[in-house]
């Protein structure tokens, strides 16, 4: 069977010559005589393979020299307990956005440790906006204020942060590396791999530094990330594998030109759907326009026997994962960085013949 165009909301497609390479590396990794696999992570190979992806991350992201850049493990879960354990500390306080379920189970998390305030939130239209914020429902004694920036389920995203000057927290897994951010503008921004950066069992961290100190009383060690950022990602073995196939992703994305030549390609791959949605007599998109996601657009026909229909037959025609959230229903595609502009094109193709076909 010919590769799919896997339109997944993670993890998803990886590019094929990140695959190719570590299949080629699979056995014998340089002249180690081993596979990455094997390796110990206290190994030089292995060392320059961390620093590696550390430094892309970097260069990529132009992460400023005040800033840890950490891989952990434990997804994007572990993360919603570790930033109150390690930020809430001192008014034991937070202000939070609530735009969909990543954002609703990071409060939930948070508020086992500490006072959560949900300044706003867009559950009255099933998460599908931005909402508007107002400074007088900040809390001034927030230790952080907490965004997820894009939001996989629901399909929106921030285009503007918010006007506080307490340490912006982000949780950018499905956005990562996919349009320009600018670091200094946060205080912690955190990312499950297995979107925009390889494959699962990785967490990209960067923090920081003079947020780092304090934790809650009982905070576990391993969810410290003053410890981590001590032993360099390698307090514990680090998810060896996953950080390899991350470096060889971000090689492959600084080929491409990096992230502002990305993000152009990625505006190009959203325009052609958006504008196709909007085009079309059968298929709508479900987001309110100002606040689409350059990552995850989903869409309804608004029957949902057709929408059926359309994910069975787009499936068969090679276009897998397109089925929406059961929160939304209908269709969502994603389209991470690897997925090419043509995979977008012939998308939106076969959906013009699917509503041909079934007017
Ligand atoms: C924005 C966002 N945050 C957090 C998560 C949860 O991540 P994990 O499964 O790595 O814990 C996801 C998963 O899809 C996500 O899309």
């Amino acid at each position: 069977m010919d590769r799919v165009y896997n339109f997944s909301a993670g993890p998803s497609m990886l590019p094929v010559e990140v695959l190719e390479k570590a299949a080629a590396e699979m056995v014998n990794y340089g002249d180690a005589g081993m596979s990455v696999m094997e390796m110990s992570h206290r190994s030089k190979d292995y060392e320059a393979i961390i620093e590696g992806a550390e430094s892309l991350v970097r260069e990529l992201m132009h992460v400023p020299d005040n800033y840890k850049v950490l891989f952990l493990q434990g997804g994007g879960h572990t993360q919603f307990a570790m930033v109150p354990l390690n930020f809430g500390t001192k008014n034991k306080k937070a202000d939070y956005v609530i735009t969909g379920q990543w954002a609703k189970k990071a409060a939930e998390e948070a508020e086992k440790y500490i006072t959560v305030n949900r300044v706003a939130s867009s559950a009255d239209k099933t998460f599908s906006y931005i909402p508007k914020l107002d400074k007088s429902t900040f809390s001034e004694d927030a230790d952080y204020f907490y965004i997820c920036y894009n939001n996989t389920i629901y399909g929106t995203r921030f285009t503007e942060l918010p006007d506080t000057d307490k340490p912006i927290i982000a949780d950018i897994s499905s956005c990562v590396m996919s349009e320009e951010i600018d670091v200094s503008k946060f205080g912690m921004l955190f990312a499950g791999a297995q979107k925009n950066l390889g494959p699962a069992g990785v967490t990209l961290v960067i923090v920081r530094e003079d947020l780092l100190g304090d934790v809650l009383e009982g905070t576990p060690t391993m969810l410290d990330y003053k410890i981590h950022a001590k032993n360099g990602s390698m307090y514990n073995t680090p998810p060896t594998y996953s950080i390899y196939v991350l470096k060889l992703v971000l090689e492959w994305l600084k080929a491409q030109g990096g992230v502002a030549a990305i993000q152009k390609i990625n505006e190009k791959k959203a325009k052609i759907l958006y504008d196709f949605l909007d085009s079309s007599e059968m298929f709508r998109g479900t987001v309110a326009k100002e606040d689409r996601s350059l990552m995850n657009a989903p869409f309804v026909t608004g029957n949902e026997e057709l929408d059926a229909k359309f994910v069975k037959e787009s499936k068969e025609a090679g276009f897998v994962n397109l089925k929406g959230h059961r929160t939304v229903g209908g269709m969502r595609a994603s389209m991470y960085n690897a997925m090419p502009l043509e995979g977008v094109e012939k998308l939106v193709e076969f959906m013009k013949k699917f509503e041909a076909e079934n007017k």
